[in-house]
């Protein structure tokens, strides 16, 4: 099979170049470098079956290219992030609304199968643990710019499914729900390499408000298998799959659980939401999957407790 991954150079993508490879299938890749990094695939350059095109997801030349040339997309450039999102409204909102609707509406011309990958924000402010995928989102007003990438992506989400439903288009769309590992950045707002990252250096540890929000945290090497596996189910076409980890964990006792396996000495220490993103932020309190849909389809479980993810990032920073 040929793939064409929109966001190959991302912390994901990166990933998933390299697990559709390891399949024995070729793999194009489209990304701007926005927020990822042409060394995430530095390594794969000499693989025959790996080609790398920079450029943009709003430009429809190179995706009608490589949608013409691939069998199948997975989309995943996207503008991500809590931190870049809030710097960079205008161009998150562009980035993914049109840009989705120009993977969408390419791959629709062509006929080919897409993954879309949305995010477990498009729950919003729901406290029901575990999440299930036809559960009512709960999002803040518009004035809250933090809100727009879950708009934005359940925006995708509506356009993927009136695609299948009214095209035909075959599409999955699958909700991640915070995924850690090796190559994904900090920089823009998430919380577990930069909580391993002040650790290890012995900075304080920063939690943003009082720290009693929780998450799932999942492996991405344990997402990308799956995520290739429901690309490849056609029982997940019209679908909306949650995909992510089991164990819930507050944002305060992950700080904790931070120090405690990397033996750090680091402090930790609560910051104000005003002072981490400025004005006016509402945060998620809870986000558990109910993981029950992706197990049926493609017998999805994931492996790795929060301790193990936490080593493997640490151990891939200090490399
Ligand atoms: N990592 C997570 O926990 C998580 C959770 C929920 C959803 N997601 C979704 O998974 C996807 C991948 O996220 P990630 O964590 O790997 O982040 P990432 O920032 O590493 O990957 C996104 C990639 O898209 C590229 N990109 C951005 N705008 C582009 C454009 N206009 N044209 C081409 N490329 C562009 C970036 O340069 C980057 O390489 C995104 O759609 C994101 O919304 C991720």
């Amino acid at each position: 099979m040929r793939i064409f991954i929109t966001g190959g150079a991302g912390f994901i993508g990166s990933h998933l170049c390299e697990e559709y490879l390891s399949r024995g299938d070729e793999v194009w890749a489209l990304d701007d470098l926005s927020t990822g990094s042409i060394d995430n695939v530095a390594h794969l350059r000499d693989n025959p079956g790996f080609h790398f095109r920079e450029g943009s997801i709003l430009d429809p030349a190179p995706v009608l290219d490589l949608t013409g040339t691939c069998d199948a997309v997975v989309h995943l450039a996207a503008a991500v992030g809590v931190k870049y999102i809030l710097e960079n409204p205008f161009l998150s909102i562009r980035t993914n609304v049109r840009g989705t609707e120009t993977v969408l509406e390419t791959a629709a011309r062509f006929s080919k199968p897409v993954l879309i990958a949305s995010s477990s924000e498009v729950y919003g402010i729901q406290t029901k643990a575990p999440l299930s995928e036809d559960d009512h989102r709960v999002l803040g007003p518009t004035s809250v710019s933090r809100w727009s990438y879950a708009s934005c992506k359940a925006l995708d989400e509506f356009m993927a499914l009136a695609y299948h439903g009214t095209m035909g288009l075959p599409v999955v769309v699958v909700r991640l729900f915070n995924v850690v590992g090796p190559r994904q950045t900090g920089a823009y707002g998430m919380v577990l390499p930069r909580f391993v990252q002040q650790a290890l250096k012995g900075d304080p540890v920063t939690v943003y408000g009082d720290g009693s929000q929780t998450r799932t945290f999942s492996d991405v090497r344990e997402i990308v298998p799956a995520l290739a596996d429901l690309m490849a189910c056609d029982a997940a076409r019209g679908e909306v799959v949650n995909l992510g980890g089991r164990e819930e964990i507050s944002i305060a006792g992950l700080a904790e659980l931070v120090k405690s396996t990397l033996d750090s000495d680091s402090e930790i220490v609560f910051v104000p939401y005003d002072q981490a993103y400025g004005g006016s932020f509402e945060d998620m309190p809870r986000r558990v999957p109910d993981l029950s849909k992706v197990r049926k389809l493609i017998g999805f479980e994931p492996q790795s407790t929060t301790e193990d993810i936490i080593r493997r990032v640490a151990d891939a920073m200090r490399r």
